[in-house]
């Protein structure tokens, strides 16, 4: 093992020694498993386990566990008994490529782009309570995705300037964001208005957005501005903490400059703009409740869409980086 390697190996280990968390468990192939009927069958005896273990930590790490492929995490994902969250169905932004019907990629942003922290379609008012993400291929140099717990953050900001948390809590959020006729594989949120609405045409779009509750302008080259209904920006976790459920830095640190000109991206759900200030130090803050996953081949993260936020470092090399995802449901 060269020392780079054996870095990269123990640097999230290092890392929570640094920080004194449990964030993310790890837990590893200890027991030699060779072949997914085995993976499956020792996931048949512990998946509860690990369901409880999520609830307060906010994300695991299976590492090391032969699940060479997107069929093997299909299987691995599917041992959870969870419910299907399928892209289709979702307001997902990003483009994305199907594997299997479950099991699609994370995004195909270009690799210098940065997805930077955000729950997961936290943007629309349907998204998911779960996501597992596998690492087939990881990338010759960066890739990592970075996890940050919400709730620990918005306890912080909290502490710190109560005015704007209560103001976020209380106001709630309303996004903008173009959507392109057809799919722009150059953005991090290029899937076009067909595929987000599932739908054929104008008027079909114009039906769905109503159901949801939405405004929206048609551009002259087709384009189409929508405008969310006031979401929330503060989700309360069965445990009675509060977590930063909302794309809040990803829209501050990424849309703005990718948006394509719909003025402000996001506002406060009364429509009055978000300090400048206030998202300064929220971005700030974040990078001290923020893990790199650094990735190897064949592991999984199962993460609490609902407690932590994840991104994706830009990455570079020859070597094909390859992580897919699957959303699921917990209800
Ligand atoms: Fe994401």
């Amino acid at each position: 093992m060269t020392l780079v390697s054996f870095v990269k190996a123990h640097l999230i280990h290092f890392i929570q020694s640094m920080t004194e968390t449990n964030f993310p468990i790890i837990e590893s192939n200890d027991s030699g498993i060779k072949d997914m009927p085995g993976v499956l069958n020792w996931l048949s005896h512990n998946t509860d386990t690990y369901k409880d273990q999520l609830a307060s930590a906010g994300a695991i790490l299976f590492r090391g566990f032969p699940v060479n492929t997107a069929n093997d995490f299909d299987a691995f994902s599917a041992a959870f008994n969870y419910q299907d969250f399928t892209y289709e169905e979702s307001l997902s932004n990003a483009v994305r490529i199907n594997f299997t019907p479950r099991v699609f990629t994370a995004n195909e942003a270009p690799p210098e782009v940065e997805i930077f922290l955000h729950h997961e379609m936290a943007q629309t008012p349907i998204s998911p309570e779960k996501i597992f993400i596998c690492c087939l291929s990881a990338a010759e140099s960066g890739g990592e995705t970075p996890i940050c717990r919400s709730d620990l953050l918005y306890a912080a900001f909290k502490e710190k300037f109560p005015d704007w948390a209560d103001q976020f809590k209380s106001l709630g959020l309303k996004y903008r964001l173009r959507m392109p006729e057809q799919e722009d594989l150059s953005s991090g949120q290029g899937r076009s208005w067909h595929s987000t609405l599932n739908v054929a045409s104008r008027e079909e779009a114009e039906e769905k957005l109503r159901e949801l509750g939405y405004s929206w302008q048609w551009q002259e080259d087709n384009s189409l501005i929508t405008t969310t209904p006031v979401l929330q920006a503060v989700k309360q976790l069965p445990d009675g903490s509060e977590s930063f459920y909302n794309q809040v830095l990803a829209v501050h640190l990424g849309w703005q400059k990718v948006g394509g000109g719909v003025g402000n991206a996001l506002t406060f759900g009364n429509d009055e703009a978000i300090p400048e200030e206030a998202l300064r130090e929220l971005a700030k803050l974040a990078q001290e409740y923020t893990i790199p996953l650094d990735w190897q081949d064949g592991d999984v993260a199962l993460v609490d869409n609902h407690r932590v936020m994840h991104g994706r470092y830009p990455f570079s090399g020859s070597r094909k980086r390859q992580v897919v995802v699957c959303l699921a449901r917990d209800v």
